[in-house]
C-alpha cells in the first residue's frame, strides 16, 4: 500500500495508473476507521483496479471547535486497517498541503442545506463540498464511495457533482452497525462505558418510528413518541427528527415510492453528537 502525504506526488502517482487504464475508486474519510469504512473500501474494491482513501479532518467542516479537537486521530491504527483491506493509495495530507491558501470559494445547496445537519452545523456542508471537490480533482475516481450513514452529505455530494460535471459516479454504501444496532461512527469512542450501553437507544427508537409511521400513525404523533422516548434518558439531548424524502430532503408525511422515504435523527449523548438514519 502506497501512502502519500503531498498531493503533487498522489497526482503523479495516479496519472501512471491512468494511462494504465486502470479504474480508481476513491473513498474519502476523516480516518479513526472502523468497519463502515472499511465496508466502503470493500465496495471500491470489488468495482475497481485501485482503490484510494483520503485520511484528513477537514477543519473548514467543524462548525464546533471543541468537536474538531476532540476528533479521534489515529493514523498508524488506520494505516495497518487499511492495509489489511486491501487498499491500494491512502492519501493523508496536512492542512497546510490541503489549503495551501484558505478558500474563498463558497458553496451553497439551496434547499438541501436547509434542514436537518444544514440546519444545525452552519457551514458544515460548505466545508465539505469544497474538500471533496478538492479531492475529486487530485484523485480524479471513477467512482466515489460514501455512507448512507451521512445521509445529506450522499445528497449534496450527487448534487456537486451534477452541478460542477464531475465525471464521477457516486456510490451510496449501506450503514453497518454494532451488534446492538448503534451506527458505527469515529465518534462512538468518545462515549463512556454508560453512555456507550445507552447509545443503541437511538437506532431502537428510530426502527419504532418506522414501524409506527408504516402503521399509519400521523408525522406530529410518531415525532412526539420519539421525543418522548428519548426524554426518559437525560443524557440524550435530541437535536432533531424528521421524516423527509431521501433525495430531496424535504419534509414528508405520507410513505414514499421504495427508497425514498428517510427518517433521520440527531441527538446528543453526554457532549457526543450522533446521527443516524432508516431509508425504506
Ligand atoms: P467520515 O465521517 O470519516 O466518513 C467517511 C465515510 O464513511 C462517509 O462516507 C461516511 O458516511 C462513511 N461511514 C461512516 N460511518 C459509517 C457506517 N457506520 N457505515 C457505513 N459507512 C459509514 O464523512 C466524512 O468522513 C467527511 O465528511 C468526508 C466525506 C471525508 C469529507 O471530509
Amino acid at each position: 500500500m502506497q501512502l502519500f502525504k503531498v498531493s503533487s506526488d498522489l497526482r503523479v502517482y495516479l496519472a501512471a495508473a491512468r494511462r494504465e487504464r486502470k479504474t480508481i475508486g476513491f473513498v474519502p474519510t476523516m480516518g479513526a476507521l472502523h468497519e463502515g469504512h472499511l465496508s466502503l473500501i470493500e465496495a471500491s474494491r470489488r468495482a475497481n483496479d485501485l482503490t484510494v482513501c483520503s485520511i484528513f479532518v477537514n477543519p473548514i467542516q467543524f462548525n464546533n471547535p471543541e468537536d474538531l479537537e476532540k476528533y479521534p486521530r489515529t493514523l498508524d491504527n488506520d494505516r495497518a486497517l487499511l492495509e489489511a483491506a486491501g487498499c491500494d493509495v491512502v492519501f493523508a495530507p496536512s492542512a497546510a498541503e490541503m489549503y495551501p491558501t484558505p478558500p474563498v470559494l463558497s458553496l451553497g445547496f439551496g434547499a438541501l442545506e436547509t434542514v436537518m445537519e444544514g440546519t444545525f452545523r452552519p457551514g458544515h456542508f460548505n466545508g465539505v463540498g469544497l474538500v471533496v471537490a478538492r479531492l475529486f480533482h487530485l484523485v480524479q475516481p471513477d467512482r466515489a464511495y460514501f455512507g448512507q450513514k451521512d445521509l445529506q452529505q450522499v445528497a449534496v455530494v450527487r448534487r456537486l457533482v451534477q452541478d460542477l460535471a464531475f465525471p464521477i459516479e457516486v456510490v451510496s454504501c449501506p450503514t453497518l452497525r454494532e451488534a446492538d444496532g448503534l451506527a458505527m461512527s469515529s465518534r462512538n469512542r468518545r462515549l463512556s462505558p454508560e453512555q456507550r450501553g445507552q447509545a443503541s437507544l437511538l437506532s431502537e427508537v428510530l426502527q419504532q418510528a418506522k414501524n409506527s409511521f408504516l402503521n399509519g400513525h400521523s408525522v406530529e404523533d410518531v415525532k412526539a413518541h420519539l421525543r418522548n422516548r428519548l426524554a426518559a434518558f437525560p443524557n440524550f439531548n435530541l437535536e432533531y427528527f424528521e421524516i423527509v424524502h431521501a433525495q430531496t430532503l424535504q419534509p414528508v408525511t405520507e410513505e414514499q415510492e421504495p427508497g425514498a422515504t428517510a427518517l433521520c435523527v440527531a441527538a446528543y449523548l453526554g457532549p457526543v453528537r450522533l446521527i443516524d438514519n432508516l431509508v425504506f
